[in-house]
């Protein structure tokens, strides 16, 4: 596999730290949870929250969609609920990637249920080739046309997660 520097460490910190004085400035005193997807976001998560000049909770919640290939296998499963109530709660969805929009949607879908009295998106990556769900993304990090990308986070049949910096990877 060709892996190829797309996002440098540099330039994800500076985007990252944009986003907190966003997020901040918009939530100001009303204490959201942020909710990361599990596993992909942990990185972007870890370094959001404390970047963030808020108050504010954590939960997480796990979406499993890909198996071992680089294609969506349409199938999404839940197989972790947030903690912590949401009834009421401005509640912020954090995610590494938007790809087709399948995972957000169902978890939008799911923590509907819990009548929240906001649920917003906010992704490091929105990358838009492949997406078939119409997806309303309230902050995004960096959009994306198309590419298969790894690290800070991304995996590729679980590998290349801890990497610092987002790459590009071709067969
Ligand atoms: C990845 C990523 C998103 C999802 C995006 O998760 O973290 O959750 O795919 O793709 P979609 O928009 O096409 O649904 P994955 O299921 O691979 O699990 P991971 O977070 O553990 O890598």
């Amino acid at each position: 596999m060709k892996k190829t520097l797309f996002i440098s460490r540099d330039a994800i910190a500076q985007r990252v730290a944009e986003l907190a004085r966003e997020i901040a400035r918009d939530y100001g005193q009303d204490k959201p949870i942020l909710i990361g997807v599990l596993n992909g976001s942990v990185f972007f998560f870890a370094d959001l929250v404390r970047a963030l000049d808020l108050p504010c909770e954590i939960d997480f919640v796990r979406a499993a969609s890909y198996g071992m290939s680089m294609d969506s296998s349409g199938c999404i499963r839940l197989t972790k609920e947030p903690e912590i109530p949401l009834e009421g709660r401005r509640v912020l969805l954090v995610e590494d990637i938007v790809d087709t929009g399948q995972t957000i949607s169902l978890l939008i879908e799911t923590l509907r249920h819990q009548n929240p009295q906001e649920l917003k998106i906010c992704v490091l990556i929105d990358k838009l080739e492949r997406r078939t769900q119409e997806v309303p993304i309230d902050y995004y990090g960096f959009r994306v046309e198309e590419g298969f990308l790894v690290g800070y986070g991304l995996d590729y049949a679980e590998q290349y997660r801890q990497l610092p910096e987002i790459f590009t990877l071709e067969p």
